[in-house]
């Protein structure tokens, strides 16, 4: 058991995380696809923003506290959906799940889980989102939603940015596939989304029948679709490129978030992630407007570290990064941000 306390900064987790898993474990969880623009914009990108920082308000207590679909956060921040978590800490979404609940986040449920929902569940204390991958008939989704509503999950995203899966090259490039049992757990048929090249928005309108769950659309990634979102009357928008896995050369969620959050116009919650790896990278997606951030990569790495206790820990130092970061932009309350916190630039040295 490492002795989670020890890791002071995000980095060094990440560091322990590289050093302990299997290179092709790593490369998983760590690259995008084809050529890794869209993986490297991501970062790039969250760097043209500067703060505009204001002084001399009195930021002696901060709060960090928000909600999402009515879920309380003591942190503006969740964990991504993320498959085969196992490869990376044989508790893998109990894990995560269970750091969720210590730091008062939530974690989101990959269909690509090898972990049964109902622990799931159970170790997040009911902090707990699923994300579908619709690929099996109406009928297989049918019964799995019906087992995640009983398991007491609080809402169901249906990702939509992965019509095709992903050419990711270090993955291809080993031989590795990382799906192993993950899928069999959820009956998830193999066939790398054919259904989900079929995927539509008569889709969208048959979850929301099926379903009493509020219903997410992950993976938006412009103005036209979030504004479509809106009019389906979906309950929130994540804005998302999958981190990097999907479709390179797409643009970086930080660069559509101010779009998506207008085409919405307050009709869904609108969240985000891709990229976002600090303190500094959280606030200004609040400020932009997001409602909260997921992060994917940044947790499994904690995981890797050290397992729930890193996940938790990742969490608690992108709390304390955050906390410092809005004293010093003189912004007490999340909800007293607007997008006048922060500056685009070209200049990003
Ligand atoms: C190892 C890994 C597995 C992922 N698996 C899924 C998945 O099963 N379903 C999904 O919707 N997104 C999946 N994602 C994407 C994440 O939900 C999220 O969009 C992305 O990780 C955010 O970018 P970040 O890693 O830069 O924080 C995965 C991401 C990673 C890193």
């Amino acid at each position: 058991m490492v002795a989670t306390q020890s890791f002071l900064t995000l980095p060094e987790l990440r560091r322990a995380a590289k050093r302990s898993l299997p290179p092709e474990v790593w490369d998983y969880v760590s690259g995008g696809a084809e050529s890794e623009t869209t993986l490297r914009r991501n970062r790039r990108a969250l760097q043209h923003y500067q703060f505009r920082p204001r002084v001399l308000r009195d930021v002696h207590d901060i709060d960090l506290s928000t909600s999402f679909l009515g879920i309380p956060l003591r942190l503006p921040v969740m964990i991504a959906p993320m498959g085969s978590m196992y490869l990376v800490h044989p508790e893998g979404d109990v894990a995560l799940a269970r750091a969720a609940a210590q730091v008062g986040s939530v974690h989101w449920l990959s269909t690509m889980t090898h972990s049964a929902p109902e622990d799931v569940a159970a170790a997040a204390e009911g902090r707990v989102i699923f994300q579908l991958y619709f690929r099996g008939d109406n009928a297989w989704a049918e019964e799995l939603i019906r087992r995640i509503e009983a398991a007491g999950f609080r809402a169901l995203a249906l990702t939509v940015d992965s019509a095709m899966y992903g050419r990711r090259e270090r993955d291809l490039e080993r031989r590795y596939d990382p799906r192993g049992v993950g899928n069999r757990v959820l009956n998830v048929p193999l066939d790398r989304g054919l259904r989900q090249t079929k995927l539509s928005w008569a889709d969208v309108e048959w979850l929301k029948k099926t379903t009493h769950l509020p219903l997410i659309l992950k993976g938006i990634q412009c103005a036209e679709d979030a504004r479509l979102a809106a009019e389906h009357e979906v309950a929130a928008v994540y804005v998302s490129n999958h981190g990097g896995r999907q479709l390179d050369h797409a643009p970086a969620s930080i660069e559509i978030l101010a779009e998506c959050v207008e085409a919405v116009a307050g009709r869904a919650e609108v969240i985000v992630d891709s990229g976002f790896q600090r303190g500094t990278d959280v606030l200004k997606a609040l400020a932009l407007g997001a409602r909260a951030v997921c992060v994917g990569k940044l947790a499994a790495w904690g995981l890797g570290a050290a397992g729930a206790e890193g996940a938790a820990r990742t969490l608690e130092i992108l709390a304390t990064e955050l906390r410092v970061a809005m004293a010093n932009c003189g912004v007490r309350r999340l909800t007293e941000l607007t997008p006048a916190l922060v500056r685009r630039v070209c200049d990003c040295r």
